[in-house]
């Protein structure tokens, strides 16, 4: 099986799901890793396992290395069962003399699998052992995106074993940053904060700014998914702007249709948007996951929702796409909604409702539309956009 150094005597140990395609509720159209870490040293360290089914993968690259029953340590950043699946099964082969986890860390594990007897060790956040010629420091990183989520950085190598944070999921026969496609990489990258963290954003901030005032020197992050950060000023400067939710000079029109008449409101809506000079980009909820949306929404400064209305409410998918976006709680949007009606026409009140309910800053009251627009109509929402696309280019000013 084939390993990875990625600093002396570190090695990736992990394993690439090449098939998985749904990461509840996120599509994984490009797979993911689950990443491990083995660190020979007077203590040999494991951080994290991998997902149950992939423990021979695991097993097998450890053992290219060492036996298994010389790991010392196992160190779980993150109790989640894609990285700690396999845990149990991994603890009666390594017989660890320790287990080290966050005090959350510890509550979880026992709550997952019900081991009161194993050889936990918490660390307080901020604590560093040492393993003979390294240490490890912990840091709490708490609901990112788990309470007990931590990372361990290792000073010696500048090295920050960052758990799910930095992550993307993307399976590759690569295991770093300069070996694949740099737009490809920062996309899965994006598409993992804005599905994962976009909630958390205020904690990233925090976290941020704590790791600049602790001084603490990065030259390589390795997630727990996808690649490894040779370079890590890139990823850092992304979440930051990231977790700042800025905005670029971007709207997107996210809408569901019936019998087009919808569909042609968002076209009308999009040139309007796209005069003004602003990018646009026009998602059918039909034919566009939602993850693939919210990647898109991470720097768009302007949101645009479009359904007609069903049974005195909303379409199902845009139904279901309001319940996942609200969950993530994007902010600093510039919000529009438009739709066409039969009889009760309740659509856009309810679109507005729920943009209001995230804070989003709604140009005006949108445009509803009775059966199919006239060429007056198409041209309201025409406006409707250009209003949009002002707007968005008026808040990227005065940012
Ligand atoms: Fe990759 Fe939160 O588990």
């Amino acid at each position: 099986m084939q390993v990875t150094e990625i600093k002396k005597d570190i090695y990736w140990v992990g394993a690439v799901d090449w098939n998985i395609r749904d990461f509840h509720g996120y599509s994984t159209y490009k797979g993911t890793t689950y990443n491990a870490f083995l660190m020979l040293d007077e203590k040999n360290v494991l951080f994290d396992t991998v997902k149950k089914n992939y423990k021979s993968d695991l097993v097998h690259r450890i053992r290219t290395l060492i036996d298994p029953e010389k790991i010392d340590y196992i160190v779980v950043n993150h109790v989640e069962m894609d990285h700690s699946g396999c845990l149990p099964e991994i603890v009666e082969l390594v017989k660890p003399e320790k287990i080290i986890c966050s005090k959350m860390g510890k509550k979880n594990l026992i709550d997952h699998f019900h081991r009161e007897d194993w050889p936990y060790h918490v660390v307080e956040p901020g604590e560093t052992i040492s393993t003979g010629k390294r240490s490890i420091t912990f840091l709490e990183t708490r609901m990112l995106h788990w309470p007990d989520s931590m990372f361990s950085y290792i000073p010696e190598e500048k090295l920050l074993i960052s758990s799910d944070a930095f992550g993307q999921h993307f399976a590759t026969s690569e295991r770093f940053d300069d070996e694949v496609d740099e737009t490809d990489l920062m996309y899965q990258a994006a598409k993992y904060y804005a599905n994962i963290l976009t909630l958390y954003s205020p904690l990233v901030r925090k976290l941020l700014k704590q790791v600049e005032e602790m001084g603490i020197e990065i030259d390589m992050i390795a997630p727990d998914h996808g690649l490894i950060w040779k370079n890590p000023g890139k990823i850092l400067q992304a979440y930051s702007d990231w977790s700042h939710h800025k905005g670029t000079n971007k709207a997107l029109v996210i809408y569901d249709t019936m019998w087009h008449s919808t569909e042609m409101m968002a076209h009308a809506i999009g040139d309007g948007i796209q005069s003004e000079g602003v990018s646009v980009k026009l998602f059918n909820l039909q034919h566009n996951h939602r993850s693939e949306i919210m990647a898109d929404i991470l720097d768009a400064k302007g949101v645009v929702l479009g359904c007609p209305t069903l049974n005195n409410g909303l379409l199902p998918r845009m139904a279901g796409f309001l319940m996942y976006l609200r969950g993530l709680r994007p902010t600093n949007k510039i919000g529009a909604a438009f739709g066409s009606y039969g009889w009760s026409g309740e659509s856009v009140k309810l679109l507005n409702n729920a943009m209001e309910e995230m804070k989003f800053d709604l140009i005006d009251q949108g445009i509803k539309v009775k059966y199919v627009p006239r060429h007056d109509t198409l041209k309201e929402c025409v406006e409707l956009g250009k209003r949009v696309g002002k707007a968005v280019k008026e808040a990227l000013e005065s940012q």
